[in-house]
């Protein structure tokens, strides 16, 4: 398997309408895309564009949401995750085991409509890893 391009950084935040008001006025963000609530992760996300990749900006929705957990440790929110494209979920999934990375759940679909997983920060050098199947890495877009 052959690391792709990074995706986007995912940023937990206890609100996304803050969070957006800072990239927009202090980072100056020149796009902001519409938030929308992902349920079956648990989470109410917001994309904003950079000229080479996007932020994540996750929100805890519902009780049993992930990022409860990563707020109670980090209130006013920070760095959750980063996300690398591969052209074939699967065959990502069956690389990563045999190296040892302990893979969190099935392939599911996420915040982008295509097959994601995550990896146990502990096998990946301490950073919560979302690898995600984007037909586009084989051809860089
Ligand atoms: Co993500």
């Amino acid at each position: 398997m052959q690391l792709g391009r990074l995706n986007h950084i995912g940023i937990a935040t206890p609100s996304i309408e803050a969070s957006v008001a800072f990239y927009r006025d202090v980072m100056g963000a020149q796009k902001v895309h519409t938030p929308f609530d992902l349920p079956a992760q648990g989470v109410k996300v917001c994309f904003v564009d950079t000229p080479n990749t996007q932020i994540e900006l996750l929100e805890p929705l519902g009780e049993g949401s992930p990022i409860h957990g990563f707020l109670a440790k980090n209130p006013a929110g920070g760095q959750h995750h980063v996300c690398y494209e591969v052209p074939d979920i699967h065959e990502a999934k069956a690389w990563f085991e045999a190296k040892g990375a302990k893979v969190l759940g099935e392939p599911r679909i996420g915040a982008h409509g295509t097959l994601i997983f995550f990896l146990h920060p502990r096998d990946m050098g301490g950073v919560l890893t979302e690898i995600m199947e984007t037909p586009r890495a084989e051809d860089g877009h």
